[in-house]
């Protein structure tokens, strides 16, 4: 087989046969497909898809490139989540401890930033110390002790996934339904988690731009997930603002600290919430009422908070951070960005201000480009908020002031302030399952 066969069927609108994604996976995994073939490949499956089944052959070519996870030996019902990636998105953040806090088991295995999305990978590097790379006994370990750890996606799980991030972030290839399907799901299959949440982001700031494609990617994964007998539900949700108010590395790490205390942003409370609240009746079957119940006390009482000090502390990270947020990196550097008029926020490109953040030095531009942790921005304003002239609609932050002129311009750009307010914007959209 040669992989130019390949490349040449897909740019026809060809299905490829099992044989022929197994020896793209195979090649993947063991690097001898260059990268230069590997990218036209996938440019030509944006452009022409894949059909379901070949997005099923997909994943589980993907799953089987490497180690799956067994989890048995933990007490208690795994749970795991993953979004679609979104700007700002640091649910996992909020969610792992919340759900620990509930007695729930989080072993996840979390990305990096994709395209002009955060990973929660990158986020918790913003930690002085904290270790996202662990040995499976010790992940083990930590989630049998203290009910979560978070690690980076193993090099021994579905390495053909890690490869293909990788590449997919550098080379315009992150958003066709198939390749976001196949690549979280074979991970999330890897992992071995009993119940799963997906949060499928639609809007300006997601992968998925329209609701209608954001349910056909759901409707994709939970299906996949349930014919591998996993409980899976996908929560479809805004993506056309930001979460929450911090976007970046450090930022975001701080807010979702204030979260756990009761005092984040009410769409990132509210997220996370939900989110624990269909984790706990996957574990339970017990009502949405009171499973809501049992996720919100444990948020009041600072349970939750503590389960993130024990993870930070047992991967190596400086706990302190969460009593004292001068210890989490802060740039020298900041410039704020005021409203030229009167009026509402009608829109705001929220891909574009992800890619302000990759201006400000917080994303990569290629493949394993450092990041600075403490670069990003702060917003004061939200679509649908009411704004005057003059008035502060966000504050950018980095440790090289010549990134500030860019970064503005293109966040001035992201922005629209017209007369007449929005129609409001619901948080959750839909919620499919099996
Ligand atoms: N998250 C992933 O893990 N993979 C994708 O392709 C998109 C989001």
């Amino acid at each position: 087989m040669r992989m130019i066969e390949l490349i040449e069927a897909k740019k026809r609108g060809e299905a490829l046969s099992d044989a022929q994604i197994a020896y793209f996976v195979q090649g993947v995994t063991e690097r001898t497909i260059p990268d230069y073939q590997t990218s036209a490949l996938l440019m030509a499956v944006c452009f022409r898809g894949m059909n379901k089944h070949e997005t099923a052959v997909l994943t589980d070519c993907m799953m089987h490139s490497g180690d799956t996870v067994d989890l048995s030996a933990i007490d208690g019902f795994t749970v795991d989540k993953h979004s679609t990636g979104g700007v700002g998105d640091k649910t996992s953040l909020v969610v792992a401890p919340l759900a620990a806090a509930c007695g729930l088991k989080v072993a996840k295995m979390s990305g990096r930033g994709l395209g002009h999305t955060g990973g929660t990978i990158d986020k918790l590097e913003a930690i002085d110390g904290f270790q996202t790379t662990l040995d499976k006994e010790r992940f083990q370990a930590i989630v049998q002790e203290h009910g979560l750890c978070i690690i980076a996606q193993s090099g021994d799980i579905a390495p053909a996934d890690k490869e293909l991030y990788a590449l997919r972030d550098v080379t315009g290839t992150v958003n066709e339904l198939s390749l976001i399907a196949s690549s979280i799901m074979s991970k999330k299959l890897a992992s071995g988690a009993k119940a799963l949440v997906l949060d499928v982001k639609t809007g300006s700031g997601a992968f998925m731009k329209t609701p209608e494609d954001a349910k056909a990617l759901a409707e994709a994964m939970v299906d996949i997930g349930t014919k591998n007998g996993r409980q899976v539900q996908a929560f479809i949700t805004d993506m056309d603002r930001p979460l929450g108010w911090a976007v970046g590395n450090a930022v975001e790490v701080q807010e979702a600290i204030d979260t756990l205390r009761g005092n984040g942003p009410s769409d990132l409370t509210e997220l996370s919430l939900s989110i624990v609240t269909a984790m706990l009746e996957m574990a339970s079957g017990k009502d949405t009422a009171v499973c809501r119940a049992e996720a919100e006390a444990a948020l009041q009482s600072g349970k939750a908070l503590e389960k993130l000090r024990a993870m930070i502390a047992a991967q190596g990270g400086d706990a302190r951070v969460v009593n004292e947020p001068s210890r989490l990196p802060h740039a020298p550097f900041e410039r704020v960005i005021c409203a030229d008029k009167n009026g509402f926020i009608t829109k705001a490109d929220t891909e574009a201000i992800g890619r302000v953040c990759t201006l400000l030095g917080a994303g990569r531009t290629k493949k394993g480009d450092a990041l600075d942790m403490s670069a990003g921005l702060m917003l004061h304003k939200k679509t649908g908020d009411a704004v005057q002239q003059g008035e502060l609609l966000c504050t950018l932050y980095a440790s090289d002031k010549t990134r500030f002129d860019a970064a503005e311009a293109a966040f001035l750009q992201a922005v629209t302030i017209e007369s007449t307010a929005p129609a409001p914007l619901p948080l959750i959209l839909d919620i499919v399952k099996a």
